[in-house]
Parts: C-alpha cells; structure tokens; sequence
C-alpha cells in the first residue's frame, strides 16, 4: 500500500511531534527531511558534493538540532542543486510501501504533491520559538526568536520550492492548541482517509 502523510510548515510548529504520533499509531515510516538539509549544512565544503554524497553518519551528528545547524541548513536550502541531490530520495520514500510520513518545508508542493494527506502546520513565531527555547540549552530567548524570523524569511522568500501551504493542505494553527489536541486532528485526517 502506498499512503503518504506530508507535513509542512514553518520551524518548531510541532511537525516532528505530530508526525511521529501519525507514524507510531498507523505503523507507517517517517522522514525528518529538515535533517538532510541540516546535515548537508554542517558537513562544510562545497553544500552540492555534500548533498550528492550525504552518508548515514553524516545523519547521525549529534549537533543537528543546535540553532548553528538550523540557520546553515536553510543557507543551503536556498540552492537548486542541492534541493535536486535530495529528491529522489524523499520521493522514494513518500512512496515507499507500507505508508510513510515526511516532514519538511516542500513536501506537499514539491516532493510529493499527490500525497494524500497534506497538513500545514504553524503558529505564531513568538509561540515557536518559545517552544523552540525550552528545548534547546543555553540560548537566550531573543536570539531565538530572531533566528526563527530569519530563517522563515529565508524558506518562504527563495525561488526554489519555497515554504508554503499545498491549495489543498489542512492548515493546522497550533498557536493556541495543546500539543493532545494537534495530534488528535491529524489523526482523525489519515484516519478518515485510510476509511
Ligand atoms: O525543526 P525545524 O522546523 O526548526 O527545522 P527543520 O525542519 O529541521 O529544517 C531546517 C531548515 O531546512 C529549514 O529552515 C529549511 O530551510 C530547510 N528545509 C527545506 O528547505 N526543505 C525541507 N523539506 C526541510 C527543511
């Protein structure tokens, strides 16, 4: 069977916790795609032979969630060559059998626009990087914040494949929205799809 779950949207909106809940409760795989971009952002050298030569250890550094790795991965985001080095991959995995689920900035508009679900994901930027803050140690609020705004600028502004919600994604605000309550309606979204 193939089924795949996209879910876009801005940075710390609850993509990652909301796509392990759908994965873990319908036994489909999942795919952080912002750590491919963040990978091939800290590897240095040049950012294209780093995307086309990505390795499983490159995947697993341990500073790919820090904010440094953050703001290289969406430098190199911006590139063409290295959005190309990384689709077939991503597409391989959307439709992959057994249902996968892919979080990310493009999925939906991009690497798989026939997807059959499609959720877009957001809230305001002080509520994210809020969120963002309390995961992460040692940072000051501000800074943040700041780097939030900048690297949302940066997603929704490039040429290439930019940030932004599929005509036929579910926009899912979770600005004021339990984490419970968020994932109970993506659920209810595949439930009802999967019939
Ligand atoms: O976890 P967070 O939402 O902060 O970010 P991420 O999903 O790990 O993505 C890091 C950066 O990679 C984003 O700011 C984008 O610039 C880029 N990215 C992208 O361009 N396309 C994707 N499908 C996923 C991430």
């Amino acid at each position: 069977m193939k089924f795949t779950v996209a879910i876009d949207g801005p940075a710390a909106a609850g993509k990652g916790t909301i796509s392990r809940a759908v994965a873990g409760r319908f036994g489909f795989a999942h795919l952080d795609t912002g750590l491919l971009y963040r990978a091939v952002g800290m590897k240095g050298g040049d950012p294209v032979l780093a995307a086309r030569g990505l390795t499983a250890a490159d995947l697993a550094r341990e500073d790919l969630r820090s904010l440094e790795a953050g703001q290289a991965a969406s430098k190199v985001a911006v590139l063409p060559d290295v959005r190309a080095a990384l689709v077939a991959f991503q597409r391989a995995f959307a439709r992959r059998d057994g249902g996968a689920v892919l979080d990310g900035r493009d999925i939906g508009t991009v690497i798989c626009p026939e997807a059959e679900v499609k959720l877009f994901v957001t809230a305001s930027a002080e509520i994210r990087a809020r969120r963002r803050w309390l995961e992460l140690e040692g940072e000051a609020f501000e800074d943040v914040l700041a780097q939030v705004r900048e690297r949302d600028d940066r997603d929704m502004n490039r040429a290439d494949a930019p940030m932004r919600a599929a005509e036929d994604a579910v926009v899912l605000d979770t600005s004021e929205m339990s984490v419970e309550a968020a994932i109970a309606q993506a659920l209810a979204l595949v439930a009802a799809k999967l019939g």
